[in-house]
């Protein structure tokens, strides 16, 4: 049980014997319990070979299944911090970014205008400002949008190129919070709009140049992407007819999922995932007369989630009549996903992480919250106070959705690679929590 959950962890990760006898988990050549003493905990730790390697399988099954240009989008809102946007673009990736913060760190990054691509749905004035200074790309979520960025083309010369995201209306099996194909969904077009919003292109001489779409993120199975893509081609030969005009890209976004829990094991590839979205593209086009387009997928959460792993330290044990806890110093505060959507992880102590289990444990964070409770039933061996734990799978939307509830200071993040350990993000401090605020005037009577 315990040796199949190590494969939720980085492939770099090892059982180092030391010289006491026992087995230290390391990741990336870097001891876990060194680094925790170091750093401190909570903390969280991403392993350059494991977001090298997810990126080589990318783009090995692309070159692989798909005769055409191709092109990756890592989706930043899984994990965006200056560090992974610089590893990103270093790698040729381009950076998809949410907002006008996004883009900030982007750009603070260094990422190239041309590898910068701005997603975002009810994006307001400012943010389309920062996106035409700094974007290469902006993928239009509404007619709105594009009547608001129209006028803003006059002020640049190097203005973005422009995506429209259109609804597919088939999303993809998850938890209806991720799920954003469906008509009825609040992202992109209906295809009438994406045909006003060409035919309003074409007469305004706006740089168009692709179509978008995301079915809804953490699936397993392929299979709804296919009448995903149909749908999309029927509408983009629609788009021909009507228009003349012919995408040069086409994105069929992200939300290829993981294994966090070993009840997950085995999980389809990203392998498979890309054949499969290949396939139906060309078939697709060929099917429909349609030029082939660049394919460009844009992978969040399975480039970073398994590359990132969270320590906590045990701080106290409760036996209640039903459950073993185990209070650890981090919690919903740096992972929302188990409050949010019920989303089940994994976990080993970090000395000694295959001896043998005893029961059931609930983790449990230490904010004042019941459904402060990281994992719920399970199996795990004897943990004492003060021992250390680590929980694979932890790359992906949680320090992104992180808060500074009950006070807590957003953890420090290290970046492993063959031995070396690099801080990438410090831990909060206690000045940062105040550092926004101001004091109540004298004046204010109370
Ligand atoms: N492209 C678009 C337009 C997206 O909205 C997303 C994710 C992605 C790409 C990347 O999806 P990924 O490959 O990472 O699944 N907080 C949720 C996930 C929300 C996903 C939002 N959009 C979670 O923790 O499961």
């Amino acid at each position: 049980m315990n040796e199949r959950r190590l494969e939720l962890f980085p492939p770099t990760t090892r059982l180092e014997k030391m010289p006491t006898g026992a087995d230290h988990l390391s990741i990336g050549g870097c001891d876990l319990t060194t680094l925790a003493e170091q750093y401190g905990t909570p903390l969280y730790i991403y392993d350059q070979a494991t977001l090298d390697g997810a990126v080589d399988e990318y783009r090995a099954a692309l070159r692989h299944t798909y005769p055409h240009a191709t092109g990756i989008t890592y989706a930043g809102k899984a994990f965006l911090c200056v560090a992974i946007a610089q590893w990103a673009a270093r790698r040729g990736l381009w950076v998809d970014c949410t907002g006008a913060g996004e883009i900030h760190i982007a750009v603070t990054a260094g990422v190239p205008r041309a590898q910068i691509l701005v997603h975002g749905v009810n994006k307001s004035v400012a943010v389309l400002a920062a996106a035409v200074t700094h974007a290469g790309t902006i993928v239009v979520d509404n007619l709105i949008e594009l009547h608001r960025l129209a006028p803003l083309r006059k002020r640049e010369a190097d203005f973005p190129d422009l995506w429209l995201r259109v609804r597919p209306g088939v999303a993809v099996e998850t938890h209806s919070y991720r799920q954003t194909g469906q008509d009825d969904s609040k992202f992109g077009m209906s295809s009438a709009e994406a045909m006003e919003a060409v035919l309003f292109c074409c007469q305004q001489d706006l740089p168009l140049a692709g179509v978008h779409f995301h079915q809804g993120s953490h699936f397993h199975d392929p299979e709804p992407i296919g009448p995903g893509v149909d749908r999309v081609l029927d509408l983009i030969a629609t788009l021909r007819q009507g228009s003349g005009w012919t995408p040069a890209y086409l994105s069929p976004g992200g939300g290829w999922g993981i294994p966090y829990h070993e009840d997950d094991l085995p999980h389809p590839s990203i392998a498979d995932y890309v054949r499969f979205v290949a396939a139906r593209v060309e078939e697709g086009c060929e099917a429909r007369d349609l030029p082939l387009p660049i394919l460009h997928m844009e992978p969040g959460r399975s480039l970073v989630a398994r590359a990132g792993v969270a320590i906590y330290r045990v701080g106290a044990l409760k036996r209640t009549p039903h459950r073993r806890w185990l209070l650890l110093d981090g919690g919903m505060a740096d992972n929302i996903r188990p409050a949010l959507y019920g989303a089940r992880y994994s976990a080993l102590p970090v000395v000694s992480p295959l001896r043998p289990v005893t029961d059931q444990a609930w983790l449990a964070g230490p904010y004042c919250e019941s459904g402060d409770v990281l994992i719920s039933a399970l199996p795990m061996p004897d943990v004492q106070p003060g021992e250390m734990i680590a929980i694979p799978a932890s790359g992906a939307y949680h320090l992104m959705m992180g808060s500074n509830y009950n006070g807590a200071l957003r953890p420090a993040v290290l970046w492993v690679s063959k031995g070396q350990a690099q801080l990438i993000q410090r831990r909060e401090t206690l000045e940062d929590l105040v550092d926004r605020d101001l004091a109540l005037q004298e004046s204010v009577a109370v």
